[in-house]
């Protein structure tokens, strides 16, 4: 059920859950101060309680009421924000509720830049926002992909198709920059800010919290690697597949258009019920080409 701006913001303020579209993925909200609200979005999601949300704010300077920046972080803000970026910080445990931080000492905060989500989130104050999807599934990137997995009477505000159509990069201060998911913004363009690359918060670390490991970003049906020449390809159009029947992700040298197309190519798998397709990983392993073969990675393997 599309809503207007308005309809949201009374829908949300009145403790309901709303589906908004930002520049990366659609968010699936509730107000940050809402428990009910919040508890309703682990239960539609089928989200595990230990996977912590990010907190969305209409601007920069309101992260000083809840956080403070450690200097590089300040940095990061003035020059992605309002954007694709995501900073997880230390928090007084007071400011923002344990349900949202799954009861860590941390939050993640973003601004993002989608007109529509900061508009509303003026109107509202800050949401919590996952991405608009079941648990598991690929996140969505159009109103018709949540419609997909919360029906046609799921309240959405209609704000087009995701930009960027990948989710936010996260990075985290672990005694210098990481990054702890790759997303819209490639790591490498981090380092105009940060003068270096960050590096993936190594494997060997334990996890920050147990939602670092749930399964991600899958399509039901079963993918495997391979340059496939038969039955479904999720592939390039500038590539010869042979008899495949192509879904096509785009040209190979458009990553931005590639990333923009990933979440409607995994869903339409399901939607024409393939259970079985081959997927073209041939691509670089660099910019965002990285964070496309990182979800795609996960999207193979299950994990
Ligand atoms: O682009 C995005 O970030 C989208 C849009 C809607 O803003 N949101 C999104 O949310 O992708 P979600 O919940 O699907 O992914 C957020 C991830 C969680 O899976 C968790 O791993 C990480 O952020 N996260 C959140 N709070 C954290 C914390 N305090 N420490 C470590 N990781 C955290
Ligand atoms: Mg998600």
């Amino acid at each position: 059920m599309y809503v207007t701006l308005e309809e949201a913001a009374n829908l949300l303020l009145s403790g309901k859950n709303v589906a908004v579209p930002t520049e990366t993925v659609y968010g699936l909200a509730a107000c940050c101060k809402d428990k009910r609200a919040i508890e309703n979005i682990f239960r539609l999601k089928g989200r595990p309680r230990e996977n912590p949300l990010i907190v969305h704010l209409s601007q920069s300077s309101d992260i000083y009421k809840f956080a403070e920046l450690p200097v590089e972080f300040e940095a990061l803000a003035k020059a992605f924000w309002p954007g694709p970026l995501t900073l997880v910080v230390p928090v007084d445990p007071d400011a923002v509720l344990s349900s949202v931080r799954a009861g860590l000492s941390t939050c993640a905060f973003r601004v993002p830049s989608h007109p529509l989500a900061r508009e509303l989130i003026k109107k509202t104050g800050p949401l919590v926002m996952p991405s608009a999807n079941v648990s598991g599934r690929p996140s969505s990137t159009s109103a018709l992909h949540v419609e997909e997995d919360f029906g046609s009477d799921f309240p959405v505000l209609d704000g087009g198709e995701a930009a960027e159509g990948v989710e936010s990069t996260i990075v985290y201060f672990l005694d210098k920059t990481v990054v702890i998911r790759e997303g819209a913004i490639p790591r490498e363009s981090l380092s105009r800010v940060l003068g270096v690359v960050p590096e993936m918060m190594p494997r060997s670390n334990k996890p920050l919290c147990p939602g670092q490991s749930f399964r991600h970003y899958a399509p039901r049906a079963k993918l495997v690697i391979a340059r496939g020449h038969h039955g479904a390809v999720v592939g390039f159009e500038d590539r010869d597949y042979g008899e495949g029947e192509l879904y096509s992700l785009g040209r190979s040298d458009d990553a931005a258009g590639v990333a923009r197309r990933l979440y409607e190519v995994l869903r339409a798998l399901d939607r024409d019920g393939v259970s079985l397709a081959s997927v073209d990983m041939e691509m670089p392993d660099t910019h965002l080409w990285s964070t496309i073969k990182e979800r795609l990675g996960r999207a193979v393997s299950g994990v």
